[in-house]
């Protein structure tokens, strides 16, 4: 299947420059939509893992249904304030100012062998913030998958102490 063909570039959005990748035109055609869910379960099958791990808000969207092809739990990691029960925090810098991701404090549990799921990786700074979260409860994270990699934003440099695995590859703006 053509991904890329079916993936939206909106350009100059949210701001002048970007041309934003926009899953939305996968998710609401039903083939692309079970050939990307398949292709990101594929690429775990043969893999020793517990649990899919997801960040708000997309990758609830790839990570719930990654994981119950593969018969996995689903951990949310969310932004501040959204988790009801006792969280461990992790803040981050962006280009301005900090940003910051939670998740229950229960939900990994020592040992456990994780795989995080996010749509796009930029820079790297959102699943880099899950893994230092998964990692702070003694779990290992043993896998990051995405759906789309912006190649030009290096976010392989940032995460290059894990295991990273993509479908779709763009190498400039
Ligand atoms: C987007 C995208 C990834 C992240 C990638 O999420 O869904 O999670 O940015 O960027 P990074 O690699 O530079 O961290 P966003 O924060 O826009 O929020 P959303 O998923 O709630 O839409
Ligand atoms: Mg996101």
């Amino acid at each position: 299947m053509d991904l890329k063909g079916m993936i939206r570039e909106v350009q100059d959005f949210p701001k002048e420059g970007i041309s934003f990748k926009d899953i939305t035109t996968i998710l609401s055609d039903k083939d692309a939509l079970r050939y990307v869910i398949d292709q990101m379960a594929d690429q775990l099958e043969d893999m020793d893992i517990d649990v899919i791990v997801g960040p708000e808000a997309r990758g609830f969207i790839v990570g719930t249904p990654v994981a119950y092809k593969l018969g996995k739990a689903f951990v949310p990691i969310r932004k501040p304030g959204k988790l009801p029960a006792e969280t461990v925090k992790y803040e981050y810098e962006l280009e301005y100012g900090t940003d910051a991701l939670e998740i229950h404090k229960d939900a990994i549990k020592p040992g456990m062998k994780v795989a995080i799921l996010d749509d796009l990786l930029a820079t790297g700074g959102t699943v880099l913030a899950a893994a230092k979260l998964i990692e702070g409860l003694g779990g290992t994270v043993v896998s990051l998958n995405f759906l789309i990699e912006l190649s030009f934003l290096k976010g392989r440099e940032t995460l290059k102490d894990y295991n990273v695995k993509t479908l779709v590859s763009y190498d400039a703006e």
